[in-house]
């Protein structure tokens, strides 16, 4: 199956000195169908062919082969307008939904492009923060959208689960008695290393007792290293737990700890090309070329750092996947050290430094209901808002507000399991209908207000649909007058539909989940005015006394469900089918 676009692009690059590619992307949308549903703006074409836009116009007017399911090309001042034949067009659509599912089939070839994704990659024996989200729910989306459009893309989570922190937590679970670690908590581990840098603040030697504890730990003492791994277990043991609510798996857990060993022999590696320098002790790789801060690969103590760890970690991702783009979806703080890191690895001499992309991302403020101001998410005390409290807070409001709509809802729904549902996923929503380098607002009467731009929302339009086919009392069939569909709004739906693969190259493109979100919204808003059109007028309703119209419009309403379903799915967020 090709797309319009391309089919038109084909047939006009006969008569251009231009690629069908590029073709394809001058293709717009005229402002209002009886324009046309594709035009050519001609102007964008003039310096190079040295004609007139109107002139262009009208040449390819006379001179432009009509492919199938085009029914004419108009001149219109600078533009070439395309008309489609309506009823082809619909049925193409719609049986294309129908059989071959609503992301687009003929992707096959990106079956051989693999994207590493990294994401979430929290640090051990500390609670996931509300900070966590977007990066969570960004990466994961970004993933299954990937996927959806054929590509190989693998997850991992860079765990981090290294550095002197740990030395102090290994002292204090030594100091204090605890006998088996891999009974902690998450919320016990934070304890215990408060407790311990409390006291050593007055204890000097508590401090040496830390940094003995971390030094064992990079000799690789046996007993050091089984307690450390008990912070791993105990942590990924409540990380899971909330990726789970989250609906958010990995394919692999590359924990820095992992690159630890490679210091060596990438040191060695580094001064033999000459990168690394001696500053203060430290060992530095200079950036003055990219106009970058030096990048520092070795502590003056010897220990590895952030960077040292990555360089390898980076290595280590291309031997394995020969990825065509390795995504690091970390937040905007970190832009300046993927620069630097991007600039390292490029120095020496990987030439696929450039498919690395730092897929940035903006904070999560909340809205004070007293004050009106927005505040990065840390409660009144000034403390991390737990991840796991937001969500449940989410969930609860969720299901107070369900409560006090229960007449605009259908007996029957088990009421947990929907809070769940609308509670979650009105938060992974309004995180990723939000372009993701923008700070975003947690609003809570915003996030659950089922008619705004809101995941409650979509899910309602997409659980009103399922409820049309319901009521139906006959399965959607693909044998059907596709010409019953007649009225303007049934077209703008179609055409609609035809763009979900649009929204999808889009987000990929621009690894921006956001492009489907808005996406939905739109077509939500369609579907509605279509709905309310229909109350008003038993003409326009779905289910019509005609019976042959009546089974067109159910095809439409299932098509319009079935890709509501899939972009909701690709972001994360539940689709019920009561609500
Ligand atoms: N663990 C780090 C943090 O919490 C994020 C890791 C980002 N990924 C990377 N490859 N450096 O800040």
């Amino acid at each position: 199956m090709h797309a319009m676009e391309d089919l038109i692009a084909a047939a006009l690059a006969e008569h251009l000195p231009l690629e069908p590619e590029e073709l394809a992307d001058l293709l717009e949308t005229p402002p209002s169908p009886e324009m046309g549903d594709y035009g050519l703006p001609c102007f964008t074409l003039a310096p190079r062919l040295r004609r007139a836009p109107r002139q262009i116009a009208a040449e390819l007017q006379g001179s432009v082969a009509l492919p199938a399911g085009v029914r004419a090309a108009r001149a219109e001042g600078p533009y070439l307008n395309f008309f489609l034949d309506r009823s082809e067009t619909i049925r193409r659509v719609l049986t294309g939904i129908t059989q071959e599912g609503p992301a687009p089939a003929d992707e096959g070839d990106n079956a051989d492009r693999t994207v590493v994704i990294e994401f979430s990659s929290p640090n051990i024996s500390k609670h996931l923060g509300v900070h966590h989200l977007p990066g969570t729910v960004i990466g994961m989306s970004l993933c299954r959208i990937f996927r959806a459009l054929g590509y190989r893309a693998v997850s991992l989570n860079y765990l981090g689960d290294w550095g002197t922190s740990h030395g102090r937590l290994i002292a204090a679970i030594e100091r204090y008695g605890v006998e088996d670690p891999h009974a902690l908590t998450v919320s016990e581990l934070q304890d215990l290393y408060v407790r311990y840098s409390t006291e050593a603040e007055d204890e000097p030697e508590m401090q040496q007792q830390a940094r003995d504890a971390f030094r064992r730990l990079e000799q690789g003492d046996p007993g050091t290293r089984q307690v450390w791994e008990a912070f791993r277990e105990v942590s990924l043991r409540e990380f899971e737990r909330v990726y789970d609510r989250l609906g958010v798996e990995f394919d692999r857990y590359t924990p820095e700890s992992l690159y630890v060993d490679r210091k060596d022999e990438l040191m060695e590696r580094l001064r033999r090309q000459g990168l690394a320098q001696q500053s203060e002790g430290a060992l530095i790789v200079a950036l003055d070329e990219h106009d970058l801060p030096p990048c520092m690969v070795l502590k003056s103590d010897g220990a590895t750092l952030y960077a040292t760890r990555d360089i390898p970690a980076a290595e280590d991702r291309w031997e394995r996947y020969r990825f065509e783009k390795a995504l690091y979806v970390v937040g905007n703080e970190q832009s300046l050290y993927f620069q630097q890191l991007k600039a390292v690895l490029a120095k020496m001499g990987h030439h696929w430094a450039d498919r690395i992309v730092h897929v940035n991302f903006g904070l999560i403020k909340f809205l004070d209901a007293e004050t009106g101001n927005a505040r990065v998410g840390s409660t009144r005390s000034g403390d991390m808002l737990l991840l796991e409290d937001v969500l449940q807070e989410a969930v609860q409001r969720a299901r107070a507000k369900i409560e006090d709509n229960r007449n605009r809802f259908e007996d029957g729904a088990d009421l947990d399991e929907l809070a769940e549902k609308v509670g979650i996923g009105a938060v992974i929503f309004r995180e990723l209908s939000t372009r993701r380098t923008r700070d975003v607002v947690f609003d809570w009467e915003r996030m659950l207000d089922f008619e705004g731009d809101t995941g409650p929302y979509v899910q309602y339009a997409h659980a009103r649909l399922c409820s049309i086919l319901r009521k139906a009392g006959e399965d959607a069939s693909l044998e059907v007058d596709f010409s019953r569909l007649s009225l303007p709004e049934e077209w703008t739906l179609v055409r609609h539909l035809e763009g979900f693969a649009h929204a999808l190259h889009r987000a990929t493109a621009d690894y921006e989940p956001s492009a489907v979100a808005t996406y939905l919204l739109d077509l939500c808003a369609d579907f509605s005015a279509y709905y309310s059109a229909g109350m008003r007028e038993p003409e326009r309703r779905v289910l019509c006394q005609d019976g042959e119209v009546r089974a067109a419009r159910l095809l439409l309403v299932d098509a319009i469900r079935r890709v509501i379903r899939s972009g909701l799915e690709l972001l994360g967020v539940a689709a019920p089918e009561r609500m």
